[in-house]
């Protein structure tokens, strides 16, 4: 019964901080990234879906780049399927905060 309330007051505070303006924070971005490092951590790495694909590095890019980006995946504007997929299930908190941590990449 404990663990549940903890749970709960947690979530209360997860709502409030994602009411509040949407800033970057690349702190925040590091377990979102982990799903983009299969493909974009990795120099000259090729993913093979749908087809032979050079994926491009995205770390150092401005952070604004990024978020457009990933905003043209979200909305169908870029057509790469994979992208399309992980950009729709990225809010936009975490598209300020990946875009933030890309943009302090080297
Ligand atoms: C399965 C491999 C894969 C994963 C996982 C992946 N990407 Fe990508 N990403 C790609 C490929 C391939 C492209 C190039 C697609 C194209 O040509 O439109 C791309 C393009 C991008 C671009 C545009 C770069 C540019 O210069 O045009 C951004 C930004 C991006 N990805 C961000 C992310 C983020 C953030 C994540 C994690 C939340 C992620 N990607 C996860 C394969 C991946």
């Amino acid at each position: 019964m404990k663990k549940i309330l903890v749970l709960l007051a947690l979530a209360g505070v997860a709502n409030l901080s994602a009411a509040a303006e949407v800033v970057g924070n690349a702190t925040n971005a590091k377990t979102k990234v982990e799903m983009c490092i299969g493909c974009h951590g990795i120099p000259g790495y090729k993913a093979t879906f749908p087809e032979l694909y050079q994926v491009p590095m995205i770390g150092g890019q401005s952070a604004k780049y990024i978020e457009n980006a990933l905003q043209a995946y979200k909305k169908g504007d870029r057509k790469h399927p994979t992208m399309r997929g992980i950009a729709a299930s990225l809010s936009e908190q975490d598209i300020a905060d990946v875009a933030a941590y890309y943009s302090q990449q080297k």
